[in-house]
This record gives C-alpha cells, sequence and structure tokens, in this order.
C-alpha cells in the first residue's frame, strides 16, 4: 500500500484545493471528480515541458513509468503487473483477446474446457459488452441476477461451474452503489477453478484496496473518477503469475520488450503487463494523474475511506424523511453499500472533499424539488446532453 507523505493534509486543507466546491455542491464523482489545483499546476507542467524541450520523449515516457510505479503501489501490486491504458475498455479487450474459450489445446487451465463467462446485473455495460462480444470466438454467457438492487454471492454460486472460464464483477455498481463482495466472490470463483476480473472504476480513490490479499486476477480502473485527475488513462491489473499465460491479439509496439528496437519482422513478449499495452501512451494524463495520486496519498486513502463512510451515513440518517427513490435506497441500513448513484434522481458519491456541511446540503438539494435537481443536473450533465429537449435521469447517460 502506499506510505501517505509526511507533509498530510487534513480534509478540510485538501478540500480547499477544490474550486468548484466554493461555488457548487459538487455531486458527480461518480462521472467525473472536481478539479485540483494541484491537477490543474500538471497541465501546466506538461505543457511547459512541451515548450521547453520540444519533443522530450525520453522524460515523457519516463513520467508513464512513475506513474504505473506510484498506481502499483496504491493498490498494493508490484510494478511489473500494471500496464497503463487508455481506457478500461482497452484493459478489459486486451485480457478478453488473450483467452481462449474452449479450446483444451490453448486452454489456460491445460485439461479444463472451460468457455463460460459469468456476467452479472450491475456491470457498467462496457464490461458486458466486451464479454458479449467474444461470443463470436466461443465463449458463453452466463447471468448471475440480481434481485432488485441487491447482488448477493448466493446469484453467482448458482452459475459458476467447472465450464466457467472469467467471471467480470464490478466492485461499486455505477448505477445503485452496491458493493460486491469481492474477496467472498474470489473465493468462490477459485475453488471452481475460474479467474475473476474486478472493475474497480466506482470505487478507486475513494478507500483503500489490496489487490494481492483481495488474490484477483485481473482489475481496471480509471483516473477520471475518485482518483482525481482526467479521463484517457486508465490501469490494467494483471496477477504476476498470469502474465506469461497471456499473449493478446489487441496488441502494438508499446506491447513489444524494447518498443524503440522497431522490429516489424518479429514480435515479443515483455515478462511484465506491459505485453497488454498497445499505442503511444497517455503523456499528459499520465502528469495529471500523478499530481492527482500525490494529493491523494497526502491525505491516505485510509482517512478518504473513513471520511466517506461518515458522510454516507449523515446523509442516510438526513435523508430518511424524504422518500425519492434514491433516498429510500440510502436509508436502507446496509453496510454492503457505497453511495455512488447515477440511477437516481440525485447522482451522488461522497468524496472527501465532502465535508459534513455540504454533505447536509446535499441531503437538503436531495429532499427538494425538481427546479432544485434541475441546478444539480447542470452541474454533472454535459452541455450537448442539456440541449436535449427532454433531459433524462444519470442513468441514462452513456459514461
Ligand atoms: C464501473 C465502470 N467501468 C468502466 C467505466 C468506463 O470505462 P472506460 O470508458 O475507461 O472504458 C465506467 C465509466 O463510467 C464505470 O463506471
Amino acid at each position: 500500500m502506499s506510505t501517505p507523505s509526511t507533509s498530510g493534509l487534513s480534509p478540510s486543507q485538501f478540500r480547499s484545493r477544490f474550486p468548484i466546491v466554493n461555488r457548487r455542491i459538487y455531486v458527480n464523482s461518480c462521472s467525473q471528480g472536481a478539479l485540483s489545483t494541484d491537477v490543474e499546476a500538471a497541465m501546466h507542467e506538461y505543457a511547459e515541458s512541451w515548450h521547453d524541450g520540444g519533443s522530450p520523449w525520453d522524460m515523457w515516457v519516463d513520467k508513464v513509468e512513475q506513474l504505473r510505479t506510484r498506481f502499483a503501489a496504491s493498490i498494493g501490486a508490484d510494478r511489473e503487473e500494471i500496464a497503463v491504458m487508455p481506457s478500461a475498455s482497452a484493459g478489459i479487450n486486451a485480457i478478453a483477446s488473450a483467452l481462449s474459450f474452449g479450446n483444451r489445446s490453448e486452454s489456460l487451465f491445460g485439461a479444463d474446457d472451460r468457455s463460460h463467462v459469468v456476467v452479472a446485473d450491475f456491470e457498467f455495460p462496457t464490461m458486458a459488452q466486451i464479454w458479449l462480444a467474444q461470443q463470436r470466438r466461443g465463449a458463453s454467457i452466463r447471468w448471475a441476477r440480481a434481485a432488485g438492487d441487491r447482488l448477493e454471492i448466493d446469484a453467482y454460486e448458482r452459475v459458476i461451474d467447472e465450464r466457467t472460464l472469467i467471471v467480470p464483477a464490478t466492485h461499486v455498481c455505477f448505477r445503485n452503489g452496491h458493493k460486491t463482495d469481492i474477496a467472498a466472490l474470489t473465493r468462490l470463483a477459485h475453488t471452481r477453478g475460474a479467474l475473476v476480473f474486478v472493475d474497480d472504476y466506482q470505487r478507486t480513490g475513494s478507500g483503500p484496496i489490496d489487490v494481492h490479499a483481495l488474490g484477483i486476477d485481473f482489475m481496471v480502473t480509471g483516473c477520471l473518477k475518485y482518483l482525481l485527475a482526467a479521463a484517457g488513462v486508465a490501469f490494467l491489473y494483471v496477477r504476476r503469475d498470469l502474465i506469461d499465460r497471456l499473449e493478446p491479439t489487441v496488441t502494438g509496439w508499446f506491447g513489444r520488450v524494447n518498443p524503440f528496437a522497431f522490429r516489424i519482422d518479429e514480435i515479443d513478449w515483455p515478462p511484465a503487463a506491459t505485453r497488454f499495452e498497445s499505442g503511444t501512451p497517455p503523456v499528459p494524463n499520465a502528469y495529471l494523474a500523478i499530481a492527482a495520486l500525490d494529493l491523494l496519498d497526502r491525505i491516505g486513502y485510509e482517512v478518504v475511506g473513513q471520511q466517506a463512510a461518515r458522510l454516507v451515513e449523515r446523509y442516510r440518517s438526513r435523508a430518511k424523511p424524504a422518500g425519492s427513490s434514491s433516498e429510500r435506497r440510502a436509508s436502507r441500513s446496509d453496510a454492503g453499500r457505497s453511495w455512488s448513484s447515477r440511477a437516481s434522481t440525485h447522482p451522488s458519491w461522497f468524496h472527501i472533499w465532502r465535508i459534513e456541511a455540504s454533505s447536509h446540503r446535499a441531503a437538503a438539494t436531495a429532499c427538494v424539488c425538481r427546479s432544485t435537481l434541475t441546478t444539480a443536473r447542470t452541474m454533472w450533465m454535459p452541455s450537448w446532453r442539456r440541449s436535449r429537449p427532454k433531459p433524462r435521469c444519470s442513468s441514462e447517460r452513456p459514461d
């Protein structure tokens, strides 16, 4: 796990680095985290490096390597287990392309003949769609069904079997904040010989995680939500002992041992997760992401997680009387739920910049009426969406 810097920040010092919270009640961390002055400064640093150096590629590639190391430390992984990707989808595609479905001779499991992919109702669309696309390559989809807005391990228990190759699973559901017990799911899947691929996008940055302790096989996540940076950079974690058994067919020159060897007559595979990368890395985004990770390190993921949990609890107790669907969900006593909601009238997730006073205001906002919600919407809905005649609810957003 990452070591918080000695120059730690208190929650209110942390909050003061986000100018938007002085102007708005910012409720859209589940789509885009707020911009800190630190990340803004990193944008200028990147521009300056470009002005100064023209094309300082050694320095830029080194930045991406720094990011790999920093991110690995933040999730309890080794740097060799991390691929720096342009999106979570790119990470999922790289792994899907490396798997074979139901082909004994190419199976990861030797004699096993596994072709089933167990997908649950709470996945983000890209996770489901990428595995659905593998049906042409022999994959067979089995569904783990939710009961209302709950998805118990039992639902997986019923469908994971000796034919299951992989279980993609979102850690926190983007629609209703349901938090899956990944440790229990991993134990179940591994007992039955299946791999687990966690989508941590709706959680990373909002509390600590240790991928080695969890024992998961793969994980994707990205920077634009609780990791407080921008679109265009994401991460793929691959458990070390799986790396050299997987050769993706979605690849490129940055997936090679030495991209700058410029070989066109042969392909090689580095003994690290860089083999899942493809093209030129997202250099500007690496600057931003490092600044955001630095900032989170200065407060520490444990503190972030505790503060977010406190705010959720407070919101839950305040929201009870109002009775909209989001508040009903929030008011249930439910330790397994975090608060990440796009399906409700009130898209919201508490991040560390929310001090208690602003969570009261958020609860009050959620309790009021459509005009207030419209105001809230303008904070998170992109302008192309706003210009539509009839605004649609957050669950209908494409991202
Ligand atoms: C849970 C989850 N997974 C994946 C994504 C999107 O991933 P990407 O656009 O980087 O492929 C999102 C974006 O909202 C998400 O909430």
